[in-house]
């Protein structure tokens, strides 16, 4: 199945099928045990990832530069000042030319055509480390999570409570594709994409799982097993960060929603966290939450992606 993954690009949840993932996420879960164990391969030796930022990381720069190592390859990093991606030379040159050094790039933007146009002249597998539309490898990492959290991932009953944005879409897709079901609850006027909601709901006629939105976080967390969240402003969003926190005020992931929650729900936040604005900090540090796990995973979900899609 992961052969099919060889040379393909990673921009989209929707890039992998159902099949995809898991053979990904039991890869994922291999290269963990091998890590623990101390005697991980050099499958991706001689290889080099370009990674490009138009925005900050801390989670995805090094848990992407620390897998490449891993695996025995190189990742260089590419601040934003150093490509000045789409101003200094069309997105087109910058894959070619980047696809004649590197085997591999990943690519952190603004605008999502930027990375799917990476990947249309790149040459070499693409992968997105966020766009403003998707953050498909948070979700890798998200999925093994919860896997090894609930044993499972058919038929858990997910929440995402806040903005519509890149990690809900994804998400959204992600769920689909695996069979969980998902709420997704925004604020009125913070929906997620109508497009990737019909998609998702498609996906999930095929897996079994439901798909959703809402506006009443009380209602859906109605014995829920997951609970996620993400910061109320993304990156690019400074600026609205008040007018916001006003809107959003009553979507937070405290005690008093957890209460309505399955006993044993668990708690994730792909992070950076913002405590007291969509998550209690207390609440962040119970035992149920898996949020460190989460960015953990995001390195065994990366270096099984950077695998998968090497054909290593
Ligand atoms: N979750 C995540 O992508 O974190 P960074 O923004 O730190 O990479
Ligand atoms: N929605 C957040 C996710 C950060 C990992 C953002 O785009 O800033």
């Amino acid at each position: 199945m992961i052969s099919s993954l060889k040379g393909r690009s990673f921009v989209s949840m929707t890039d992998f099928s159902s099949d995809e993932v898991l053979a990904v996420l039991d890869l994922a879960a291999d290269l963990k045990k091998e890590t623990a164990s101390g005697k991980a391969h050099p499958r991706l030796a001689g290889k080099t990832l370009a990674m490009i930022f138009q925005k900050p990381s801390l989670r995805t720069r090094v848990s992407f530069e620390t897998g490449m190592t891993q695996l025995g390859g190189h990742a260089l990093y590419l601040a934003p000042s150093d490509i000045k991606l789409g101003e200094r030379e069309t997105v087109e040159d910058i894959g070619i030319v980047l696809g004649r050094y590197a085997d591999i790039i990943m690519a952190r933007v603004f605008g999502h055509p930027l990375v799917a146009d990476l990947a249309k002249h790149a040459g070499v597998p693409v992968i997105n480390g966020l766009s403003d539309f998707e953050h498909p490898c948070q979700i890798m990492a998200d999925l093994q999570t919860v896997r090894e959290r609930k044993g499972r991932l058919k038929g858990i009953h997910m929440i995402y409570i806040g903005d519509g944005n890149n990690v809900a879409h994804s998400l959204m897709f992600g769920a689909a594709l695996v069979g969980m079901n998902l709420t997704v609850v925004t604020p009125p006027g913070f929906e997620p994409s109508g497009a990737v909601l019909a998609e998702s709901q498609k996906i999930g006629d095929g897996s079994g799982a439901h798909i959703e939105v809402s506006n009443d976080p009380a209602g859906a967390a109605k014995g829920a097993d997951v609970v996620y969240t993400d910061v109320w402003a993304s990156m690019g969003q400074e600026s609205e960060a008040e007018a916001r926190s006003q809107k959003f005020k009553d979507y937070q992931v405290n005690s008093k929603l957890l209460s309505v929650m399955h006993k044993d729900a668990i708690i994730l936040h792909c992070l950076p966290a913002h405590y007291g604005e969509e998550i209690e900090y207390d609440v962040s540090r119970l035992p149920n939450s898996a949020i460190f796990d989460q960015a953990e995973n995001r390195l065994h979900a990366q270096k099984a992606i950077m695998v998968a899609l090497s054909g290593s």
